[in-house]
């Protein structure tokens, strides 16, 4: 294990079959959809990668990237779009991936912002919600895990870049960032 990380949250397989498991569910409620599968970068990057291995579908895929907390642990509250989607979406389903719900504010901001363009359906899949009260709670389709209230990182998840590279999920020592 890392020497920064106090814990591990959810090992490789745990997360290998809880994602198997949501690309099951979504091959059967998208079967008769076109679906374009958004990944919200950087961090969902693994988390999506892995996943539309598991979706049986025709699908397509874009990124939209939004300013990220940078070296901080809490967000800023302001949602900035760095990288957008190419093309028109009316003819779409879309899933949004995110890998992980804090404030839900990221995740509001652009479920709005992708409803203005009028694609057929905008839905969420995210591999983590934070056990946190959110001010406006995030409705999402898909869920992985419902994790605790820490700063965690690995498969995807970083801090200040590092530890993306983690095959697993942990918390980060608070002297890490403190
Ligand atoms: P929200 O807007 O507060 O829901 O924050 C969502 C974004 O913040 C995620 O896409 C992550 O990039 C980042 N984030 C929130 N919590 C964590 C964490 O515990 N570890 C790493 N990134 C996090």
């Amino acid at each position: 294990m890392h020497p920064d990380i106090t814990e591990i949250l959810y090992t490789e397989d745990e997360i290998a079959n809880a994602i198997s498991s949501i690309g099951r569910q979504i091959t059967a409620d998208y079967a008769d959809k076109r679906l374009l599968l958004v990944s919200i970068l950087k961090g969902s990057f693994i988390f999506a990668a892995d996943l539309i291995r598991h979706i049986e579908l025709d699908l397509a895929v874009d990124f939209i990237a939004v300013a990220s907390y940078g070296a901080e642990t809490k967000s800023s509250g302001v949602v900035r779009i760095i990288k957008d989607l190419e093309g028109p979406l009316e003819s779409y389903d879309i899933l949004l991936v995110e890998d992980i719900v804090d404030s839900g504010l990221t995740l509001n901001y652009l479920r709005k912002y992708l409803r203005s363009l009028n694609p057929k359906s905008v839905e969420i899949a995210a591999l983590l919600v934070k056990e946190v009260k959110q001010e406006t709670p995030v409705e999402c389709k898909y869920v992985g895990f419902v994790c605790p209230d820490a700063f965690v990182v690995g498969y995807g998840l970083d801090y200040a870049e590092r530890y993306r590279y983690l095959p697993y999920i942990g918390v980060l020592d608070p002297k890490v960032y403190s």
